[in-house]
């Protein structure tokens, strides 16, 4: 395990629609994560066909394609101890019945389908998304002062 593994975190339009923009960085921001990446776009079908390539053959993957492209997102990279996994707890399960309260999911939504925010789901599936999302020179590299806090 490293404190430089990143994730691939993407609030989708209904969160952005909601105003949970900020909300949802604070929880990252106060966890202990870094920001490595972010921007606010338009994502197109094409993007979004490619972000959900694994579940093309789902029988939700059209309206998933359209519900993500209906309006813009935030896309971002957040880094440390366990980012992925931890990222995952923190955003709640796929589920809405099993997303607990205290989590983004749990404490956001209601239904599988306006489920509010992204989180990649291992380490493999972070780096392609990362990839796919991000030109390298986006990634920003900076050492947060908070750092020796944070790690022992
Ligand atoms: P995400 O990739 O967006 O973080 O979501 P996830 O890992 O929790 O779930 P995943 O299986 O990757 O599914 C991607 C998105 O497809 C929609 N979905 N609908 N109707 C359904 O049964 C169903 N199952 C999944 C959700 O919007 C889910 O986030
Ligand atoms: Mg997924």
């Amino acid at each position: 395990m490293s404190n430089t593994e990143r994730t691939f975190i993407m609030i989708k339009p209904d969160g952005v629609h909601r105003g949970i923009v900020g909300e949802i960085i604070k929880r990252f921001e106060q966890k202990g994560y870094k920001l490595v990446a972010m921007k606010f776009m338009q994502a197109s079908v094409e993007h979004l066909e490619k972000h959900y390539a694994d579940l093309a053959k789902k029988p939700f993957f059209p309206g998933l394609v359209k519900y993500m492209a209906s309006g813009p997102v935030v896309a971002m990279v957040w880094e440390g101890l366990n980012a992925v996994k931890t990222g995952r707890v923190m955003l709640g399960e796929t589920n809405p019945a099993d997303s607990k309260p205290g989590t983004i999911r749990g404490d956001f939504y209601v239904q599988v389908g306006r489920n509010i925010c992204h989180g990649s789901d291992a380490v493999e599936s972070a780096e392609k998304e990362i990839a796919l999302w991000f030109k390298p020179e986006e990634l920003v590299n900076w050492t947060t002062v908070q750092a020796p806090w944070i790690y022992e």
